[in-house]
């Protein structure tokens, strides 16, 4: 029995223990724990563990699992030689896409595929993509690249390679609870596309490489980009009315708002409101916020009936700008954190593999003759 979806709506494609939604009560967990309990109460390494093994970690693993992520941020020096050589115009995901490719180059047996291999490139990968971002963005700058620091967090290292300076308490639990809120959500596009390619018994940089190439999309991860740039379109908040009903009036999308799963407020959106809001008090970037939640204003009155809310991208973007982060990274903060969802997916898929291999209904034509090239 076949039956054809568009978009693949509805179509249950595997089997996941890692993360559950209810898109109609905007319910999310990670492995049964809900996600405002571990952005509230977590953090990104412990989360990674947690989906890496399905439950949490005893103070000793969590330990050992952390010291292990945090030794392998260093990039070999040959990485660091392409990323000077990439041109400094290149888009940061671009870059990402190409960097987690070549980190292959550097791996004596880059297509093992049992688990230990997996779990083993999926953790080196984890551990190199913030240095990869923070290192092209400073050489781009024409600044020096900052080494990591293995006695910093996941998240703190980052924001210290990114800027030469260790970052507040503050700024380091608002970058964290965004890299909890990002780490997995089921079969989204991305995880699929992941999933996808692993099946084939490809490898695990293959896998991550096209996961990246799809959350560029602007309807995926690409989303928070467009959102800031929508912010900035609109020059006050008395604009904000007019710009969202044209863009309605238009039949335009207004981005970070919509979910094909969630026809309920993503909560991930209103946990990052609550955050924008903080961030954006802190730094000067309230015109920010308060064009935001204007937008989200109409955005209920007009089409909260189809089911579109917030989505996770919406409320990120004033959280990644009141972090101080340039435009151009905040599609690859996100995918700096679904890497650990990504390589969760990639382990159960390997755990169990079948190929994916769907049909497509054929709609062309029956019976034609081959006319000859002079004859058409
Ligand atoms: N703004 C205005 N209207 C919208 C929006 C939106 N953001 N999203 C959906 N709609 C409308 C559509 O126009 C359509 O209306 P109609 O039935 O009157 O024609 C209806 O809602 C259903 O839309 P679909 O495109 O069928 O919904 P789908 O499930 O395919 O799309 C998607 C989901 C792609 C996320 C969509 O909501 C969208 O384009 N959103 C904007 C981009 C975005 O924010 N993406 C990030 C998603 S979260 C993530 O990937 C991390």
């Amino acid at each position: 029995m076949s039956t054809y979806s568009k978009g693949l709506e509805g179509v249950v494609a595997a089997e996941t223990r890692m993360s559950f939604i209810d898109g109609e009560k905007g319910v999310l967990e990670y492995v049964g724990i809900a996600i405002d309990d571990l952005a509230r109460n977590s953090n990104f390494e412990e989360t990674v563990f947690l989906l890496w093994n399905t439950r949490l970690p005893k103070k000793s693993e969590l330990e050992a699992f952390r010291g292990d992520l945090r030794s392998r941020y260093d990039l070999p020096p040959s990485a660091i030689d392409a990323l000077r050589h990439i041109p400094k115009s290149a888009q940061p995901m671009h870059v990402l896409r190409t960097m987690v490719s070549s980190l292959a180059f550097l791996d004596a047996h880059p297509n093992a595929n049992d688990l230990p291999s997996a779990r083993d490139k999926s953790l080196t990968i984890l551990a190199r993509t913030p240095t990869i971002i923070a290192a092209f963005d400073r050489i781009r700058r024409g600044l020096n690249i900052v080494p990591p620091r293995k006695d910093l967090s996941f998240s703190a290292n980052f924001l210290y390679m990114l800027n030469g300076e260790v970052p507040t308490p503050t700024m380091e639990r608002a970058f964290d609870v965004c890299m909890i809120l990002h780490a997995d959500h089921g079969l989204n596009n991305s995880t699929f596309t992941a999933r996808v390619v692993i099946s084939t018994l490809s490898d695990v940089y293959s896998a991550l490489t096209a996961a990246v190439g799809s959350l560029r999309g602007p309807l995926h991860g690409g989303a928070n980009e467009e959102v800031m740039e929508m912010l900035g379109e609109i020059p006050s908040l008395d604009a904000v009315e007019p710009y969202v009903m044209g863009k309605l009036a238009k039949k335009e999308r207004i981005m970070g708002f919509g979910h094909r799963v969630y026809k309920a407020i993503d909560p991930r959106a209103t946990f990052l409101k609550t955050l924008a809001k903080q961030l954006a008090a802190d730094t000067g970037n309230q015109d920010l916020y308060e064009k935001s939640t204007k937008i989200e204003e109409i955005m209920a009155r007009e089409v909260a009936a189809k089911g579109i809310y917030p989505n996770v991208d919406f409320y990120s973007a004033t959280t990644y700008h009141s972090i101080g982060l340039k435009l151009d990274l905040f599609t690859p903060m996100f995918a700096m954190s679904r890497i650990a969802g990504w390589a969760g997916h990639i382990i159960e898929q390997l755990d169990g593999n079948r190929l994916f291999r769907p049909k497509a209904e054929y709609v062309g034509p029956h019976n034609e003759k081959y006319v000859p090239i002079a004859e058409r």
